[in-house]
């Protein structure tokens, strides 16, 4: 069976990455529109970008309005200055949500219509350039085809995705992701290893996803304790943030699968963030999913160093799962209960959540299929 693989036509990283990237900016474009939200502004991380813009020549207008997951109305904000600014490509900077804002401000450029018109489909026209630069190791949005956008009419978020809104540049420099507070860090370095272990074990990986995956899964053990710990340490904010992007590559092609499933639901419902939620299920995910392919999850141990000489196949996807425990205790990630949420709601809303998990299409992918039960059984144990 042949497989495509998609991934952003040009990628700069390293050292210095963004100061030595505005002779590549220039080619896009003249006018800039920065995407982005208040804190960037405050923490002087926009600073950083337009110095480089201006050094270079090239003019912009920032539009600091994504303080929260993106919206249709963001959305439209962000189209409206675009246009009245004359500008002609897009620099996002920030975790996910602006740059989930700046493709489908980029999109709807380009495309008739309105963004609700788009919900769930492919876009069909390329959109302006546009650079990612993430704060955050991370969603790996600077490299995915996928934005989720809320409706804000109908309560509903929207998945919009497609080659089209692949950034044109991922500019992953690990300086801009030295301000990102503890507990971002926590929760933005386990989703992005959850995105890697869930390539590499879902039914739609690769050979080439697989290889991203592994290499993130490798660097992300080694470095996300000392990137928790030590915010100033370039070296290991750099290979989370090489880290975040390769998993953001692999789920790009391979997708996600029972975790993120099961996460958007906690999500929704109790506000907890995407990361968090994902590493509340991460364990328990895993412990139900390694029984769909030992040998997989005994590669992941492998890469991690958790494989010991003669043992079987599952248990050293056992050993895998307790090292994935281990690292989430020690960087502190909350249980729902020191989260503030209530065990007698969680429960009169688990029938809906796991409904809503599985028609997410997302624990399909996963390489032991879940059942309604499986997933009820699972949030259960979440309390345990
Ligand atoms: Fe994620």
């Amino acid at each position: 069976m042949a497989h495509k693989f998609i991934v952003p036509k040009n990628i700069i990283s390293g050292k210095n990455a963004l100061g030595e990237a505005g002779v590549y900016i220039k080619e896009f474009g003249e006018k800039a529109l920065i995407v982005t939200d208040n804190i960037m502004v405050q923490i002087g991380n926009v600073d950083k970008v337009t110095k480089v813009l201006k050094e270079n020549g090239i003019q912009y207008e920032i539009y600091s309005g994504v303080n929260k997951e993106p919206t249709d109305v963001i959305v439209e904000e962000g189209i409206k200055l675009y246009k009245e600014n004359g500008c002609d490509f897009l620099v996002a900077l920030g975790g996910g949500s602006p740059i989930d804002a700046a493709k489908a401000i980029g999109a709807m450029i380009t495309n008739p219509g309105k963004i609700t018109d788009y919900m769930g489909k492919v876009i069909p026209n390329p959109m302006p350039p546009l650079v990612a630069i993430p704060t955050t190791a991370g969603t790996g949005s600077e490299a995915t085809q996928f934005t989720i956008i809320a409706d804000t009419k109908n309560n509903v978020k929207m998945l919009l995705k497609g080659p089209n809104v692949v950034p044109t540049l991922a500019l992953v420099d690990a300086e801009m992701t030295m301000t990102s507070p503890t507990n971002v860090t926590a929760a933005t370095g386990i989703d992005a290893l959850t995105h890697a272990i869930e390539s590499y074990t879902s039914r739609l990986a690769q050979p080439l996803s697989d290889t991203f995956a592994l290499s993130a899964i490798k660097r992300i053990f080694a470095n996300l304790r000392t990137a928790y710990n030590d915010g100033k340490n370039f070296e290991a904010r750099n290979e989370m943030a090489l880290g975040a992007l390769e998993a953001g590559i692999a789920f790009n092609n391979a997708s996600v699968t029972i975790i993120h499933g099961m996460s958007r639901p906690i999500g929704a419902l109790f506000h907890v963030p995407h990361g968090i939620a994902n590493a509340m299920l991460i364990g328990e995910c895993l412990e139900f999913a390694v029984e769909g392919a030992p040998e997989r999850f005994a590669q992941i141990a492998k890469v991690i160093g958790a494989y010991k000489e003669g043992i079987s196949d599952m248990d050293a996807a056992k050993a895998l799962v307790l090292e994935v425990k281990k690292l989430c205790d020690d960087i502190n990630i909350p249980t729902l209960e020191d989260f503030g949420i209530e065990r007698g709601e969680f429960f009169t809303n688990m029938d809906k959540m796991a409904e809503d998990a599985l028609a997410s299409g997302s624990p399909a992918n996963t390489i032991k299929q879940p059942s309604k039960q499986d997933v009820i059984d699972i949030y259960t144990r979440l309390w345990n």
